[in-house]
């Protein structure tokens, strides 16, 4: 077995493993190789992996572990927003878990975590133009308060915004230590107080995802990824916060014809909808159970939805995965 200990526990293991349903010899892409967890589970089933990183330290970790795959695994440094320009179709099955890994939070000089002290960078891909302070040092106050409360959802967004941008524009010291108490400061003391999370978090969340452009990002893949499933394909996506997940949702509900159309006018009936050419695998997202909540604390908010191409002959064929109870 390649499995990959200790590092980086792959979410939904089990439940990624039971929808994926891999025939050996499939040809899967893993969007997000992170560690290797899931693409790890995806060759032992059988499968010919194409993993994708945009951070070339996880590329490089996981090529080295998943080494005796030989070649039926390939490792390419992209974006997941290029997937059509660095795979070709069609493929078996495409698998994203998005977001960073539990690695990349644990490294200080990633200045991704508020509870260690490092840079204010947050790039997961170490060339990006963006850092987490030149945003900060260039966005408006307003367009900063938008940020922390659209991708944040931060009540105190404002209070928040006017904090940082004094605090960035000024003489430092500019790390994360110092960043996480300048946001604990602008919330008020007894609300503070009353939080279960670092009054930090939701702000640390919220730059994340816009110096990585996460939602952009995970448009563009969700637009993609259908289009590149031979007919029977599988399209599964692990999300970690309810902005990820209102997209994968509304996406797989249109294109299993889940979703009813529009009418043309008011008064009007939806016009009759199109034969869908996809089958959603996953009626209610599926999440993990408290074992691997336990073991795992990052597994609470994973949600895993997953969509299949039809095909007369591949749909007739292809039993429906089962998840595991
Ligand atoms: C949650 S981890 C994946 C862990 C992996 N499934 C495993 O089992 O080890 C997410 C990984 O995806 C990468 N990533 C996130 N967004 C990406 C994007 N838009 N394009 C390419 N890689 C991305 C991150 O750098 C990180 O290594």
């Amino acid at each position: 077995m390649l499995a990959v200990e200790g590092v980086h526990k792959p979410v939904l293991r089990a439940e990624v493993l039971a929808l994926a349903a891999v025939r050996p010899g499939e040809r899967w892409v893993d969007c997000t190789l992170g560690f290797g967890g899931h693409t790890s589970a995806l060759l032992d089933a059988g499968a010919h992996v194409t993993g994708l990183d945009q951070d070339p330290a996880a590329l490089a970790a996981a090529t080295r572990r998943l080494e005796a795959a030989g070649d039926r695994f390939t490792a390419v440094r992209a974006n997941f927003r290029d997937l059509v320009r660095v795979v070709e179709g069609p493929v078996d099955g495409v698998l994203a878990d998005i977001g960073v890994s539990s690695w990349q939070l644990d490294q200080a000089e990633r200045g991704f975590a508020f509870s260690a002290r490092g840079p204010v960078d947050m790039r997961m891909d170490p060339d990006g133009a963006v850092t987490a302070l030149s945003l900060l040092q260039t966005l408006a106050e307003a367009e900063l308060a938008h940020v922390l409360a659209d991708f944040g959802e931060e009540p105190f967004a404002g209070r928040i915004a006017r904090a940082l941008k004094t605090w960035a524009l000024g003489e430092g010291p500019h790390d994360t230590t110092r960043m996480a108490q300048v946001v604990a400061e602008a919330i008020p003391r007894k609300v503070a107080a009353t939080l279960h999370h670092h009054p930090a978090t939701r702000t640390f969340q919220a730059l994340r995802i816009a110096v990585n452009d996460e939602l952009g990002a995970l448009d563009t893949l969700l637009e993609a990824a259908p289009t590149l499933l031979a007919p029977g394909g599988r399209f599964l996506v692990i999300s970690f916060h309810s902005l990820e997940d209102r997209r994968v949702k509304q996406t797989f509900a249109t294109l299993s014809g889940r979703k009813r159309l529009q009418a043309p006018r008011r008064g009007l009936p939806p016009p009759p909808a199109p034969e869908p050419d996809f089958e959603l695998l996953t009626p209610r997202a599926v999440q993990a159970g408290a074992p691997e909540v336990a073991d795992n604390p990052r597994a609470r908010s994973a949600k895993l939805r997953a969509l299949r191409r039809l095909s007369n002959a591949t749909a007739a064929t292809t039993p429906a995965p089962r998840i595991p109870a």
